[in-house]
């Protein structure tokens, strides 16, 4: 491994050392472990620590009236990633579908799945994305300068994160963020919907949304509203005849199958609640993490402000493929993966390696214990940038984005929002830890630090 830098994380961090992202130990035999509800229910990474401290490479929980499956090897992960019409997404129940509908995320039925990812490609495509660098830049130099109004700031990292995610993303898909779009697609109403969304995945018996509780026509109403809201910015961008080269733009002259037919404005609709919902929290999650290791890593810190403002990193500036910048976002990424478990369900009974599996089981991929396999990466819990000097390792082995058919089809998208911002901020700032700052994981959806925490920046 090329340069070396990085030593166990600091002392502060050993929360995470001690317990819940640790590396899994040695495999040993396929011996089922019965998880229960509660370990859910508190925190994902306590059976997603489990299920890796096990060693086995697939791991059983019962959950409720489920079965559930932990897939905690890259193998297994393989075989499961790379068999889409056997491990398929979970279907009916998936409380993200009462969001979503049948949006890219969700979507279980493969084909209409395949047709529509076909149709949404130009959206993520090179010329697509060199068309939302500007909008980005908008709103990176937006936040930035917001910073830099004072020497000093305090921030809530991940909250501000979450702040800046949306607002990218908002500004990609609707090109002017009204207020009216503003008031209404905002981090309060996202978290509100994604923490329903999130209970009913750890709580299989919520009652179901027909039942009037106060939360159920909390959340039927706040759907309500942001359907209105994107169904009258849909038509009214028809009706102006108007072209901003956005996502909409490219959602609304999305045709699919051999007639050429458009969306519906209902396909339309799951799209774009889908691009929020995928956009939004991954990348603020994965944007706070990585600021939270620059922060404890000054030398690295130091190194990446050198590259940015080098002039040879603004030839690489569309794509920042194969800096440092971007070895330090996958490194954190492997640490810290924002979406640390990827859910399938077994659409028939099958073998993984040669657990068998059956039928409606629920499969969970346990990136963050792939990610910490030290039969796959060397010093499994130090942050050492510089393994990924040669590129990613194939088959299973790193998942940040997903692996096979259904990969993250905006890790473009992600990679360059994360890269501008970053680049801007380290540019700028000395960034450090506050000194209370010592976050904890936590993971349902996504992993993010519970009760968030606090970084300086300094202006240089
Ligand atoms: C750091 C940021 C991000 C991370 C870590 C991430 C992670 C993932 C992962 C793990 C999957 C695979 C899910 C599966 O296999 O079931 C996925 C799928 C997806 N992501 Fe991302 N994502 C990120 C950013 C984005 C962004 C910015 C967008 C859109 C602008 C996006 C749109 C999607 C969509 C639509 C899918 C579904 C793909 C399909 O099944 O065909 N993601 N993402």
């Amino acid at each position: 491994m090329a340069g070396t830098v990085g030593s166990v994380l600091p002392t502060r961090q050993l929360r995470h050392d001690s317990g819940v992202l640790s590396a899994p130990t040695a495999p040993r035999a396929n011996v089922p472990v019965v998880g229960d509800l509660l370990r859910l229910r508190s925190n994902l990474l306590n059976a997603i620590q489990h299920a890796a401290s096990s060693g086995n490479e697939i791991s059983y929980f019962n959950v409720g009236p489920r079965r559930m499956v932990f897939v905690n090897r890259s193998t297994a992960a393989d075989i499961v990633l790379s068999d889409i019409h056997t491990f398929g997404k979970p279907g009916g129940e998936n409380p993200l579908r009462l969001v979503l509908g049948d949006g890219l995320i969700s979507n279980p039925h493969h084909d209409s799945w395949l047709q529509r990812r076909r149709a949404l490609q130009p959206m993520y495509s090179r010329s697509s994305l060199a068309g939302m660098r500007q909008k980005m830049a908008d709103v990176v130099a937006e936040h930035t300068e917001r910073w830099e109004r004072s020497d000093r700031v305090d921030l809530n990292v991940h909250e501000e994160m979450l702040a800046f995610t949306l607002e990218i993303v908002s500004t990609c898909m609707f090109s002017r963020c009204g207020d009216t779009v503003a008031e209404m697609i905002n981090p309060g109403t996202a978290s509100f919907l994604l923490d329903f969304v999130e209970r009913r995945i750890r709580g299989p018996f919520a009652l179901p949304v027909s039942v009037p509780s106060r939360r159920n026509r909390s959340f039927s109403s706040t759907l309500k509203n942001l359907d209105d809201l994107v169904y009258r910015l849909m038509e009214e961008r028809r009706g102006s005849g108007e072209r901003l080269d956005d996502l909409l733009d490219i959602l609304l002259d999305v045709r699919v199958g051999d007639d050429a037919t458009p969306l519906t404005d209902l396909e339309v609709r799951d799209e774009i609640l889908t691009t929020f919902l995928a956009a939004y929290e991954t990348t603020a999650s994965a944007l706070t993490w990585v600021l939270y290791l620059i922060a404890c890593y000054p030398e690295i810190q130091q190194r990446v402000r050198q590259e940015v403002r080098s002039p040879a990193s603004t030839d690489r500036k569309e794509t920042q493929r194969g800096t440092f910048l971007e070895c330090v976002i996958n490194e954190s990424m492997r640490l810290f993966p924002p979406s640390p478990t990827i859910p399938r369900q077994a659409r028939k009974d099958a073998l993984i390696g040669t657990a068998k599996v059956s039928e409606g089981t629920f499969v969970m991929l346990n990136v963050a214990a792939v990610h910490r396999d030290p039969d796959i990466w060397e010093r499994p819990d130090e942050f050492i940038p510089e393994r990924f000097m040669n590129g990613v390792p194939g088959k299973g082995k790193y998942l940040p984005f997903g692996a096979g058919a259904h990969m993250c089809i905006g890790k473009g998208f992600a990679m360059m929002e994360m890269s501008m911002l970053l680049a801007s901020i380290i540019d700028k700032f000395e960034i450090s830890l506050q000194d209370s700052a010592s976050p904890e994981p936590v993971a349902l959806i996504t992993l993010r630090p519970r009760d968030g925490f606090g970084l300086t920046l300094k202006r240089i």
